[in-house]
């Protein structure tokens, strides 16, 4: 097999130090899927994990790489459900910067309905994120207000898209107006330009005074106390994300006087019974809102599998819209 490997995995490394290598070909143990891989999505987290701060839970894959579409090569014993030539895409541990990977069979998702091989790759991670967080963890529901921050982002792209589908109103964030343009078109109500407005003011005025029922935030310390300010009675601010800081004040009268809550989460970190349980989730819920054409992955640009330091260097330049996919 053919793969990406991040020369000095445990200390810091710049995109150059991605390079194609190659292993043995990998084989399905018990309960497991091999992928051969269509298409890879490109996350923050692999930009991090390259640069030493996010080191793979244990057992996983040194290989970079959180999600795959591709199809099915083996399977291994007890695995019900899929078999060779099956069209997936996978929510991974880690492993997907390469031509082949093996999977959990609970983190295997049928292509969905209507959507390209290599395209399906942008859906694993963030459908998995935005759901379990606006739903199991913000319990969003018809008519709530919810502020998607990131609007713009890989989750945030999706997460749009699912709250509006469950019939919540959104307001999302992102950076410029030509990225709200595309938020708009996504489906949210209102989308404040993080670096000209302020969002609180905005879901205040939009929401008739209510404020936001669910925040789903990926900027971490910077919006603590606006995120706190901007929840309506009962609000949930949910936490995914620290890219400006992991560290804020927290203002506890605000929270006892509006019976608020704050929540965090990861994905990688769950364990794989906790994940199985989101996939299934997704396939059950997800997957019919992209069949009626309600949710659709959001794909910036597809580039070949040894351009990863190419990827790289895009993502972080903050111009992508949605995702950045790798294609063996
Ligand atoms: N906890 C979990 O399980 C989990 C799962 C997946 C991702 N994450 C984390 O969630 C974050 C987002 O992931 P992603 O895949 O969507 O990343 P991404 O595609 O790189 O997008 C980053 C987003 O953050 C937005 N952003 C940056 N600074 C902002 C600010 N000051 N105000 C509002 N928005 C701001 C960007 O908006 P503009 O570019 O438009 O300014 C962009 O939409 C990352 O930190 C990632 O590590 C966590």
């Amino acid at each position: 097999m053919r793969y990406i490997e991040c020369s000095t995995p445990d200390e810091p490394t710049g995109p150059a130090n991605l390079a194609v290598s190659t292993a043995p070909d990998q084989t399905p143990s018990a309960g497991e899927v091999l992928v051969s891989v269509a298409a890879a999505g490109v996350n923050r987290a692999d930009l991090m994990q390259r640069a030493g701060h996010y080191p793979p839970p244990p057992g996983a894959s040194q290989v970079l790489g959180l999600e795959v579409s591709g199809t099915v090569l083996a399977t291994g014993p007890g695995v019900e459900g899929f078999v060779a030539g099956d069209a997936v895409c996978a929510l991974l541990d880690g492993g997907g910067y390469a031509d082949q990977v093996v999977v959990p069979a609970g983190q295997v998702l049928p292509l969905p309905a209507g959507v390209d091989l290599a395209a399906a790759a942008a859906l694993p991670e963030a459908a998995c994120t935005a759901w379990s967080n606006l739903v199991d963890v913000g319990r969003v529901s018809d008519g709530a207000w919810v502020v998607v921050h990131g609007g713009s982002g890989g989750v945030g792209s999706l997460a749009i898209q699912i709250a509006t589908a469950l019939g919540a109103h959104v307001v999302a964030t992102a950076g410029g107006p030509e990225r709200a343009d595309r938020c708009r078109a996504l489906g949210a109500e209102v989308v404040v330009d993080h670096r000209t407005e302020s969002f609180v003011e905005a879901v205040r005025a939009a929401s008739g005074g209510h404020g936001a029922d669910v925040v789903l935030d990926v900027v971490g310390a910077a919006y603590l106390a606006e995120n706190v300010r901007a929840l309506a009675t009962g609000g949930r601010l949910v936490v995914i994300g620290m890219q400006k800081g992991r560290r804020g004040e927290l203002d506890l009268g605000a929270l006892l006087t509006k019976r608020a809550s704050v929540a965090g989460t990861t994905l990688r970190a769950r364990p794989a019974a906790e994940k199985a349980a989101i996939v299934a989730a997704v396939r059950e819920h997800v997957w019919p809102m992209i069949a009626d054409g309600r949710v659709r992955p959001v794909v910036h640009a597809q580039l070949p599998l040894d351009r990863a330091a190419q990827a790289h260097a895009l993502l972080d330049s903050g111009e992508v819209f949605g995702k950045l996919l790798l294609v063996p």
